[in-house]
């Protein structure tokens, strides 16, 4: 549709059906079968609300969305067909890993195509918009919600940002917008502006508070990174900032989004986010909060009746004029429009492609390789790949379970996911198996969707699975221990105050060490965890994450050597929990310990080390890589020049395996007119070697890339000395210098 049809479509609207676009109505008033996200009490629309609503979220399938859209733009004045919206995370049914794991392949390129899988999925089950990718900067591991991002580093995050944007909708066309109406491609929603991750001690929908400076150069830039990428929608975050609730603040949606990005599509915010900001005190009732909303740009008001019960008085009233409500009712069209939905309102719900598309072979072969890519290997003493798979148990809660897609992998069934068990008969192992002791959460779960299962344990049965579990250990060469966190031990309200596995399995490590000390612990997790008992026991420790579909397969890939192992932290695993938040980009103080500084007054624990026990970029390989001195073409870079210097090394595969390797640049801005971190990821490449192959990787820094925000809150880069350091983790030495004069 042409937009001057479009703006003659808005000027047909009465006020009522304006406001109606900006109202999204969880799936439950359209049908019974869908999934609810959120709390219920804020939700009583009214029969109008359902006539005239602009979106829907939460219900999935081809026939039932078609059905819904008929009947829906059957009744509607104009028949504007409604925009349909779920929480497409990692995979609608073929499930990938989770963020934080993607986050861990520092392979954004693979990420862009598993995102393209889960759009076209989607699609063929009727979705318009997925709520995804989430970008909030995360350093606090006691935070559920770290598993949705790609973790603590600024850059590392915003490579995965754009990616994943793309991966849904396309590059962006000549007219910056991307070509939605091909199939398969569907808008992103990227979220949660802003700087959702720094709750105050890990706990969801805590306080955020931030100097500006922090927020610009460490939160935004990720969310920056995906406007860029063309994202169509964003999504506001419940937090406050500053003192401001995010989803009714002016200055992060108007002046830094809208205006200083240029961002022209349309803001959500999350689940009663308006209404809360009556919660937060800054609003006395729903038709203030709309107000606020309203003026600080946000366009749709999830699942509340805020928009729908105030907008009009508020126009009526003159207080919010009709050309802001224009502007956001525009905003929603125009994404209809650009889906081609007035064109064809039901897109690309396909039932019978659903049937044969979904979980298809070439779907489930990229999760498969996406989750070997994603694996860490943090400790291998000789124990990893295993030799002899016939002699080897695996023992623990995660063997023989499908619960291993993360936890919001809502319409995903734990039918389709392959557990270790399964992958050990698709692998053709004889290894033997015991489930040790269930996965056991010293504490009550509420799980997603009402799932509510085997974390409780009986003691007695918990004693025989214990003995049995024993009694095998003690009879093979090697045991494969899988441990951990439950899928719905991470995600959305599921902070926690301790990072330790449930006592329970801590338990069966330390019996089954008793019998048998060749452990290789595989580990399954949503955040970082305190491993010091757990990497103390064990001569090889891996870390899985929550794998998804292919999980089982993958992991038996992994141990049996058929791939190496190339996953590195993208978060710091800390030494215990009161060193969170902790993460390698740190600023310098004026105190800075180095290890072994026998001096008092540095900034130090008396009782454990400041460093993590595993840092950011870590991961080892079975196979072994020298990375050469760093070789510079220049060592002074003019400013204002445009021009950049290049920072090479040679990489070569040393060892007798085909792997891969993530080379990572990092840069230290030595003198600056404010503190600056330690040192910043500014590149990585991941290379793939054969054995004996070597390969050159070079790097262009450009003064672009050494820009902060000085003393004088300009962003620009100020001349001096920068120290580059390349290698293979956050703690490389390998380092050069050069000046920006
Ligand atoms: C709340 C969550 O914060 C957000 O990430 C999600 O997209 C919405 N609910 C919709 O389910």
């Amino acid at each position: 549709m042409q937009e001057s049809r479009l703006k003659e479509l808005l000027s047909d609207l009465t006020i009522e059906e304006k406001v109606g676009q900006l109202v999204q109505i969880p799936g439950s008033f359209f049908e019974e079968d869908f999934v609810i996200t959120g709390p219920a009490n804020a939700m009583n629309f009214t029969k109008e609300d359902l006539r005239l609503a602009g979106s829907v979220l939460s219900v999935v399938g081809a026939e039932k969305l078609t059905d819904i859209q008929k009947r829906f733009m059957d009744e509607h004045p104009h028949h504007i067909p409604l925009l349909f919206m779920a929480d497409i995370i990692n995979g609608y049914r073929t499930i990938f890993p989770v963020p934080l794991a993607q986050g861990a392949s520092f392979h954004p390129a693979l990420s862009k195509k598993a995102a393209e899988v889960a759009a076209l999925e989607s699609a063929y089950a009727g979705l318009h918009l997925l709520f995804s990718p989430m970008v909030d900067l995360s350093r606090d591991a006691r935070w559920g919600r770290v598993m949705e991002s790609t973790g603590e580093d600024p850059y590392l995050n915003s490579l995965f940002a754009a990616a994943i944007v793309e991966g849904y909708q396309g590059g962006k066309g000549a007219d910056g917008h991307p070509a939605l109406t091909e199939k398969g491609r569907l808008s992103a929603c990227v979220k949660h502006f802003a700087a959702y991750g720094g709750a105050i001690g890990g706990r969801d929908y805590n306080t955020v508070e931030l100097s500006e400076r922090t927020l610009r150069e460490e939160y935004l830039p990720s969310y920056q990174a995906a406007v860029e990428a063309g994202t169509e929608t964003v999504m506001t975050s419940f937090n406050v900032l500053n003192r401001i609730p995010a989803s009714g603040n002016r200055h992060l949606m108007r002046d830094i989004l809208r205006q200083e990005w240029g961002f022209d599509g349309v803001l959500i915010s999350d689940w009663a986010a308006i209404a809360e900001l009556v919660s937060h005190g800054i609003a006395e009732d729903q038709k203030e909060a709309a107000y606020l909303a309203m003026q600080a740009g946000v366009d749709i008001d999830m699942c509340t009746r805020c928009y729908a019960g105030n907008l009009k008085e508020l126009v009526e009233e003159g207080r919010i004029p009709e050309t802001r409500l224009d502007e956001a009712v525009l905003r929603v069209l125009r994404l209809k429009n650009r889906l081609g939905l007035f064109e064809d309102p039901f897109k690309d719900a396909d039932a019978s492609q659903e049937k044969t598309y979904i979980l298809c072979n070439e779907n489930r072969k990229l999760s498969r390789e996406a989750a070997a890519e994603s694996f860490v290997l943090l400790k291998n003493e000789g124990a990893l790949p295993l030799t002899d798979t016939d002699s080897t148990a695996f023992i623990g809660p995660f063997t023989d379970s499908a619960r291993i897609n993360g936890a919001w992998s809502i319409f995903a069934g734990e039918k389709d996911a392959v557990s270790i068990e399964a992958g050990i008969k698709n692998a053709g192992f004889s290894s033997k198996t015991a489930k040790g002791c269930l996965f056991s959460a010293d504490y009550p779960l509420q799980g997603m969707g009402g799932k509510n299962a085997d974390y409780l344990s009986d003691e007695k049965e918990e004693e025989a699975l214990l003995q049995e579990a024993v009694r095998l250990a003690g009879a093979c060469e090697t045991v494969v221990l899988t441990l951990g966190e439950l899928n719905i031990m991470t995600g959305e309200a599921a902070s926690r105050g301790m990072l330790d596995i449930p006592s329970k399995q801590q338990r069966l490590l330390r019996e089954i060490y008793k019998v048998n000390q060749n452990i290789v612990t595989v580990l399954f997790t949503g955040r970082p965890l305190d491993l010091r008992e757990v990497s103390a026991l064990s001569k090889a420790l891996l870390v899985v994450w929550q794998p998804g579909s292919e999980g089982g397969n993958a992991i038996c890939d992994v141990l049996s050597g058929k791939v190496s192992p190339s996953g590195k932290l993208p978060m710091s695993f800390p030494y215990c929990v009161g060193q969170v938040p902790v993460y390698y980009n740190e600023l310098s103080t004026g105190r800075r310990y180095r290890e072994g500084d026998p001096n008092k007054f540095l900034s130090k624990y008396i009782d454990i080390p400041n460093a993590p026990l595993y840092p950011f970029g870590f991961g080892l390989s079975y196979s072994a890589f020298a990375i050469s001195e760093i070789m510079l073409d220049r060592d002074i870079l003019p400013m204002g020049s445009g021009e950049s210097i290049h920072a090479s090394v040679t990489v070569k595969n040393t060892g007798e395996r085909e792997a891969a390797e993530v080379v990572q640049l990092y840069i230290r801005d030595e003198v600056a007119s404010t503190a600056r971190p330690v040192r910043a990821l500014k590149g990585i490449e991941k290379v793939f070697l054969k054995p004996g192959e070597e390969k050159k990787v070079s790097f262009a820094i450009s003064e672009d890339m050494l820009r902060l925000y000085g003393a004088d809150d300009e962003f620009r880069a100020e001349k001096g000395d920068f120290t580059i350091y390349i290698g293979n983790s956050s703690e490389t030495e390998n380092a050069a210098r050069f000046s920006l004069s």
